[in-house]
């Protein structure tokens, strides 16, 4: 027996070593930790079981027979986050550079599965030179085995990718498949080609970083939902994350203890929005004086800066918050921020996460690109996940609500439980100077002094429509609040929807816009 053992033991520790300790040293020098290390770091301690440790690739070709590849350059088990079971796998570029095989996409796959049934998230740490090239159509078909678990698993549990060092080609899709990209500054990349190959096809010099670096993904492609300034940052991220997430989509996400009192009455909300309704204001002051005291974690804060989505907890109970930013191109409603909030929402509703959403925006962006690139397909995204959404839903308009974009913020005729609004709320179909220069074009041609003429309609439009009592006389606002008072409402309508059930017609499933 005692053979077997030291056989094990010897195995064991030679897999641990991972690409050996040359390559651990480079990959050190790089800001950068093992796959080993990440997972020490992210999981509780003592919880990680590793699985498919002797795993070994098959393709002798091209040299490769002689190679010894530890674990086929993944290392894939299950542990805990602060005592919850998660999947985990986590690329090691020391061995091999971390490529993708068959082998190594069979341990994924695997993983995956396993996920899915136990109703665990998934957390993918990716660190790869992308399909491994002596395996040749091996790979690319393993590639396709974890896309189609990806898509499987999507909506039923939590999955997150941390870009941790380079991705290249097809295998950018598998995080882009997941719900939430995490990417360290500095040392991740995202491209389907490199910089060598944009240069060969379209002539542009562009360096690796402002192709495809962490801020690139999170501040304009919208890639990525949140940057880490290092591994640990990363990896924190990762567990902040998951405390707003349920395990599956059959549970609800875990209440936590609040000590900010429920009825706590706000006295900044009512300095908060400015009296001139030109003027600009930072919608998060407003967030963070309505949800639990330092609850709020911001997704996608560099991208489309005009809407601002993200988790918070209201009484302990997490719910998901959006808003329009005035405080960025007027709060306007265009392509990007389009697809932030329909993603955002299909979110919170595949994880019965409640959706708050604060509304002021003038409307959706007027311009030529913005029609020419399909502001009308994408603004619909915004519209189809409210609608479909069943978890409860309430809306608080601030200040703007018009036209279009009224309806598509959560309005009360697109399904939305609740639709509060304070009373600096002006819900209109368009501002007030557009729609004078539609209704009194003709009284304004043959005006003595058109611009006198026009102050006085356009003051008369104003008192007629920027106000909420006519959407509350017809029964579209429930009520109009004091803003002091946004977060017990909000509180108490929360809890007495808890209970809500509703549900969509049966159908295979819908055709958003996309
Ligand atoms: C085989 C690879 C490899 C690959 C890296 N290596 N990429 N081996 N196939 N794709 C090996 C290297 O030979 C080296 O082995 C080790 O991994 C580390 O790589 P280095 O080049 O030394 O590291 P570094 O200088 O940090 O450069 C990292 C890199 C570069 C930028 C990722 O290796 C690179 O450009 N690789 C190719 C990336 C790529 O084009 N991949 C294919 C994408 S297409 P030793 O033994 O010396 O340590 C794709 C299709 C997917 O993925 C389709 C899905 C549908």
């Amino acid at each position: 027996m005692k053979h077997h053992v030291d056989k094990l033991q010897r195995l064991r520790q030679e897999a641990l070593q991972g690409g050996g300790e040359r390559r651990v040293q480079k990959q050190h020098a790089r800001g950068k930790w093992t796959a080993r290390e990440r997972l020490d770091y992210l999981l509780d301690a003592g919880s990680f079981q590793e699985l498919g440790m002797f795993v070994k690739h098959q393709v002798t070709d091209f040299g490769m027979a002689e190679k010894r590849i530890a674990g086929d350059a993944v290392v894939t088990g299950f542990g805990t986050i602060d005592g919850r079971e998660v999947a985990v796998f986590a690329q090691d570029f020391t061995v091999l550079g971390g490529t993708f095989s068959e082998m190594h996409a069979r341990k994924i796959a695997y993983l995956q599965d396993l996920a899915l049934e136990a109703g665990a998230p998934l957390i993918g740490l990716m660190d790869s030179g992308g399909a491994r090239i002596q395996e040749g159509i091996r790979g690319l078909a393993g590639y396709g085995s974890m896309f189609t678990r990806n898509v499987l698993a999507s909506g039923v549990i939590p999955q997150i990718s941390v870009m941790m060092g380079p991705t290249a080609g097809g295998s950018v899709y598998a995080p882009a498949l997941t719900d939430f990209v995490i990417m360290v500054r500095n040392t991740s990349y995202m491209f389907l080609t490199g910089p060598e190959v944009v240069r060969a096809v379209t002539g542009e010099e562009v360096s690796t970083e402002e192709l495809g670096g962490a801020m690139t993904h999170n501040a304009h492609s919208g890639v990525a939902h949140f940057l880490a300034e290092d591994e640990a940052n990363a990896l924190d991220m990762v567990k902040l994350l998951l405390s707003y997430l349920p395990q599956n989509n059959t549970e609800d996400p875990r209440r936590a203890v609040s000590t900010d009192p429920p009825d706590r009455r706000e006295e900044s909300l009512l300095n908060i929005v400015p009296p001139a309704e030109d003027q600009s204001y930072d919608v998060k002051q407003v967030i963070q004086a309505v949800v639990d005291m330092g609850s709020f974690l911001e997704v996608q804060p560099y991208f489309a800066r005009n809407a601002v989505v993200g988790f918070a907890r209201m009484a302990g109970h997490v719910v998901g918050v959006v808003a329009n930013q005035p405080a960025f191109l007027a709060g306007v409603l265009d392509i990007n921020s389009s697809d932030k909030i329909a993603h955002f929402v299909r979110v919170c509703d595949a994880f019965n996460i409640p959706l708050i959403t604060f509304v002021d925006t003038p409307g959706f962006l007027p311009g030529v690109d913005q029609e020419h690139y399909g502001v009308i397909r994408h603004g619909a995204k915004i519209i189809y996940a409210y609608v479909e959404a069943t978890v409860p839903k309430i809306s608080v308009v601030l200040r703007k609500a018009m036209g279009g974009a009224y309806i598509a913020m959560s309005s009360k005729a697109m399904r939305s439980d609740l639709a509060f609004a304070w009373p600096t709320a002006q819900i209109a179909v368009m501002g007030a100077e557009g729609a004078v220069r539609i209704l009194h074009r003709k009284d304004l041609a043959k005006a003595e002094d058109p611009a006198a003429l026009e102050a006085q309609f356009v003051q008369k439009y104003r008192e007629t429509f920027f106000n909420p009592y006519v959407a509350a006389e017809l029964g579209y606002i429930d009520d109009i609040i004091d803003p002091r008072d946004t977060r017990p409402r909000l509180i108490r309508a929360l809890a007495f929807l808890r209970t809500k059930v509703q549900q969509n017609p049966p159908k295979k499933h819908g055709l958003m816009p996309v």
